[in-house]
């Protein structure tokens, strides 16, 4: 049996791969700490889910571990040697990073690094796959030129008509601190992969969302947008007048790529990965499609000032993606999407 192991895997990401995987007949080995409680405290507790993982999946194993803990991370993939590795394990919040700078630039770029490099002295040949950023752009996609429509930011530039691609420059421009240290673990991976001729794929991720969010407002931008519908907590837009766009993947689709990449790998690769244009949106018009949804009025307040780097429309370039995997493609719509997540959150809130 093939075997897989999954960084972060009580997270979003992290679980959708690991019962993506365990479906797909992989052993599954799972690290966390739960350190998303730390970083955002209670709301951010993923221990449901990895509870929900060992019961529901067959051969799942998880091991707490911090991806920092170097020599416990050499120790425990030179003792699986596995046939693949999903680093899924981040500190994952733009805002969060300014306050616990040495916490994220530890778990962001030295975790993968240690990752990286267990997995260059235990098992080399098996394909790893990391989840990057699209902060790795910095604010840089907020210098094309932008049209003004009722409910949302567009691009105005025909190069950009299918989203932002991977040759957008990355430097010489505002990152924040997570931005950063995120560069360092994109780059590292590239690295292992050009240098060492790795099968290693960094993805740069828009919005990655799915009923296993354990949404905050630091992070989580629909998981915790919908928390705030169903709960009635007061939503903070910040600037933009509400019509910055995202765009958003399901976790599902996401665990569907790497299974693709995992099964035919390229060397030191990166990809945008995103919902595309077809599954943006506004965050204006993400308050009317769940308010549809769920018959609750959004409760909101404006911030006129904009998240420090936050992007005004960011909307990934999908083709790369699928001129590499052909037989991939989003399947999971925003609007099921966001059912998904009203029905967790409803199930969630109730317990
Ligand atoms: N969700 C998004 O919108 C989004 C967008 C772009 C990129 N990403 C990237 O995708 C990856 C996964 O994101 P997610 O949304 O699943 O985040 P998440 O916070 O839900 O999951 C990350 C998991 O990693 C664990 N973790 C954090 N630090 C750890 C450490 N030092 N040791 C062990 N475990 C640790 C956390 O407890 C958490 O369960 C991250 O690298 C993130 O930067 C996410």
């Amino acid at each position: 049996m093939k075997s897989v192991l999954v960084t972060g895997s009580s997270g979003l990401v992290g679980s959708e791969v690991a019962a993506y995987f365990s479906s797909q007949g992989w052993a599954v080995h799972g690290v966390d700490n739960n350190q998303r409680a730390v970083f955002f405290g209670p709301g951010g507790d993923t221990r449901w889910n990895q509870q929900r993982l060992a019961a529901q999946l067959r051969h799942f194993q998880h091991h707490e571990l911090d991806v920092r803990d170097r020599d416990g991370v050499l120790a425990l993939v030179a003792s699986l040697a596995p046939d693949a590795i999903v680093h899924a394990a981040a500190q994952p919040s733009h805002d969060r990073a300014a306050a616990i700078p040495f916490d994220d630039f530890d778990t962001n770029a030295t975790g993968t690094l240690n990752m990286l490099e267990a997995a260059r002295r235990a098992c080399p040949g098996s394909p790893f796959v990391h989840m990057s950023t699209n902060k790795v752009y910095g604010d840089r996609p907020n210098t094309i030129a932008l049209r003004e429509l009722p409910t949302r930011w567009d691009y105005d530039d025909p190069r950009f008509a299918e989203g932002i691609a991977e040759d957008l420059p990355i430097d010489q421009s505002m990152h924040s601190l997570f931005g950063a240290s995120k560069v360092a673990a994109d780059v590292m991976v590239q690295e292992y992969g050009r240098y060492f001729g790795m099968p290693t794929c960094c993805l740069r991720g828009g919005c990655l969302t799915g009923p296993s969010h354990s949404g905050v407002e630091l992070h989580g931008f629909l998981s915790y947008l919908i928390k705030c519908n169903i709960e009635q907590i007061e939503y903070r837009v910040f600037g933009y007048k509400g019509k910055q766009v995202r765009d958003n993947i399901h976790s599902l689709d996401v665990a569907r790529f790497i299974h693709a990449f995992v099964e035919a790998p390229r060397s030191g690769e990166v990809y945008n990965l995103g919902g595309g244009k077809g599954n943006s949106c506004s965050i204006l018009e993400a308050f009317e499609m769940v308010e549809a949804r769920t018959g609750l009025a959004q409760r909101y307040v404006y911030v006129d000032q904009a998240r420090a780097g936050d992007h005004i429309c960011y909307y990934s370039d999908l083709r790369k993606m699928k001129a590499h995997y052909p037989g991939w493609d989003i399947t999971q719509s925003l609007s099921d999407t966001m059912g998904q997540i009203v029905e967790s959150w409803t199930l969630r809130h109730r317990t």
